[in-house]
């Protein structure tokens, strides 16, 4: 590479010169250039050009403890400086990790056994199929390797968990989903539940369809389903009552297991430790990343529960080395950052703080957005929230996704200082902010994305759209 194209560029140049952006419209990139961030404490975060705005995303559905947060960056430093890093194959083990495991046991559901440590939500996916597929070779059944997620699901991207994702951007000129993965329908009660139905009734044929779809498959070839407990980036959509019991029964019945993605719900974010408490799913495995350490280091976990683990130990005796796991796996550093990060949401009571936030967000929403003419339902669980905009709130009707009403909103959120997030489906934006969230940041934030979604809604009515 010359020297001189290095030297006298901007920042934005060279991003434009040098960097391919996930999940991005490399159009839209290309023509307007990024958004860089510097510096950020608290629920607020600072641009290169001074602009502050309030986080109401944490990131990626991440930074549960917020920004800034010195004991973290101080645990990771006296921890690299100790042991930047180890590996745990061949029975090599270290002490933040180890200390990780049986912190991460003791937050999880009973009838958790093991962990497996990996570096982000998409790898733990992949290893969770990989799991699903050795315990039931190990168990002889070598048919039962199909795995159920869920349309609109979101599980990551890479090609096992890219699969599972039910989302056609993830799929769209990447040859996905693999031919082992089926989708069932997913939770949508604002669109999808018939008015008048009850939430139970909903529920029992939500089950009833995912009991279909098993027995036209061959319960012998299904070997596990897996969910959210509240779905995020597919709309952040809330399971209706008895949904994950009722859900459960059709498991148990067919001997499938239950993957319970708790990357995004999972420490806190629902006002519980885990979806899986908070909704009556007894999982086979978990997956866990996000908040476990509020995205200072990447770090992510595979739960295994007894009864796994039980046929991995019996059957050991006869098998090679467990032949999975990377390079990363239990890494000492990114052990410590989680360590330090639990610390805080433990000694914050920032679990609490999330059901008492998310209420008061929630409520704050509702008076201030709940007629709006743009907006037909505000959903959502602690501090995961969904606002999605319609053309007609009577009718539910639509805003044709070529007109991008949430990706407006998202922009325009921009100039009002705040960060929000269009998601990939239909027209919803939502909101993950840190569990931190004060009664004063609820006062900036939401007045901030009712402008915003007012100039939207101008836009909107001037080019006929609503
Ligand atoms: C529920 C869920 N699972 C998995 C993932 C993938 O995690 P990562 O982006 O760390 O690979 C995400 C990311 O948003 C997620 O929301």
């Amino acid at each position: 590479m010359a020297a001189d194209l290095l030297h006298n560029q901007s920042l934005e140049e060279m991003d434009l010169r040098t960097m391919l952006h996930p999940a991005t419209s490399i159009a839209d990139h290309l023509a307007n250039g990024p958004r860089i961030m510097a510096q950020a404490s608290g629920v607020h975060i600072t641009d290169t050009k001074g602009r502050r705005y309030l986080d109401g995303a944490a990131g990626l559905w991440c930074v549960n403890v917020g920004y800034g947060r010195q004991e973290i960056a101080e645990a990771i430093a006296a921890q690299a400086a100790a042991l930047p890093f180890f590996h745990s194959f061949t029975s090599m083990a270290n002490e933040p990790s180890i200390r990780l495991a049986d912190r991460v046991l003791r937050w999880a559901p009973d009838g958790m056994s093991k962990v497996l440590f990996g570096s982000g939500g998409s790898d733990a996916n992949d290893t969770n199929v990989k799991l699903v597929w050795y315990y039931n070779n190990l168990r002889g059944k070598h048919e039962k390797k199909k795995i159920i997620s869920r349309e609109r699901a979101y599980h990551g991207v890479t090609i096992a968990s890219g699969s599972l994702t039910g989302l056609a951007v993830f799929h769209e000129k990447f040859d996905l989903p693999l031919p082992m993965v089926r989708h069932t329908k997913s939770v949508d009660q604002y669109r999808d539940k018939p008015a008048g139905m009850s939430e139970a009734d909903y529920s029992a044929h939500l089950a009833d369809e995912l009991e279909k779809l098993i027995l036209a498959e061959g319960p012998e070839t299904v070997g596990a389903f897996i969910a959210e407990p509240v779905m995020g980036t597919g709309g952040v959509l809330v399971p209706p009552a008895g949904y994950f019991p009722a859900i459960q029964a059709v498991l148990d019945k067919y001997d499938v297991l239950m993957i319970a993605d708790e990357v995004i719900c999972g420490f806190g974010r629902l006002g519980a430790a885990f979806g899986c408490h908070k909704y009556g799913i007894r999982p086979d495995i978990m997956t866990m990343a996000k908040g476990l350490s509020s995205g200072y280091l990447p770090i992510s976990a595979s739960v295994i529960s007894e009864r796994i683990w039980a046929v991995l130990e019996d059957t050991a005796p006869e098998m090679a080395a467990f032949g999975h796991g990377f390079t990363y796996s239990a890494h000492p550093t990114c052990a410590a950052a989680a360590l330090a990060n639990l610390d805080i949401i433990e000694r914050e009571d920032l679990v609490g703080n999330a059901a008492r936030a998310g209420d008061m967000l929630k409520a704050r929403l509702n008076a201030d957005l709940g007629d709006h003419p743009l907006v037909g339902d505000i959903r959502g669980d602690g501090l995961m929230i969904g606002v999605e905009l319609v053309a007609d709130r009577k009718s539910r009707a639509m805003i044709d996704l070529a007109h991008k009403a949430a990706i407006r909103v998202m922009k325009r959120g921009y100039e009002e200082n705040i960060l929000v997030r269009a998601l990939p489906h239909g027209n919803t934006i939502a909101m993950s902010p840190p569990l931190t969230l004060s009664d004063e940041n609820i006062d900036e934030l939401v007045p901030a994305l009712k402008r915003a979604i007012d100039h939207v809604h101008g836009e909107l009515r001037a080019e006929n759209i609503v």
